[in-house]
């Protein structure tokens, strides 16, 4: 399989090599074209899995982290905003508690082992997809 080769949905997108995630460690920071515009978003290991979403929390449309890369909590069970402290749900994006209004917009991932990839969707592509 050719890695970003077409315009289909669902197209895996090499994001880091699968040892660069660690269970509620620093995650791993990629850019995406979401709808048109090229944002920053980020993946994380999470109970075993990896989990990636836009870097734009739901409170104010601002990246949630202030140390870069730096989204759990101390106790490894939350990724908090920064700036004012909103909680999602590890493994979902869903909003926790805080001032967060809905969850993060969720990227799907896989990983073979030794690679981790994101995957493309209708209006998720890579940043240099030709629009
Ligand atoms: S901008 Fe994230 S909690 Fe306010």
């Amino acid at each position: 399989m050719e890695i970003g080769s077409n315009n289909l949905a669902d197209t895996p997108q090499a994001l880091c090599a699968a040892s660069e995630l660690v269970n509620g460690g620093p995650a791993v920071p990629f850019d995406v074209n979401f709808a048109g515009q090229t944002c920053r978003a980020f993946a994380v290991r999470y109970e075993g899995q990896v989990h990636a979403y836009l870097n734009r929390c739901t409170h104010v449309a601002m990246e949630l982290d202030w140390q870069p890369n730096q989204f759990f909590d101390d106790t490894g069970q939350w990724l908090l905003c920064s700036t004012h402290g909103a909680a999602y749900l590890p493994a979902t994006g869903e909003c926790a508690g805080g001032p967060c209004k809905g969850g993060l917009v969720k990227i799907r991932c896989s990983e073979d082992g030794q690679q981790v990839y994101w995957h493309t969707e209708w209006n998720l592509k890579p940043v240099d997809f030709g629009f």
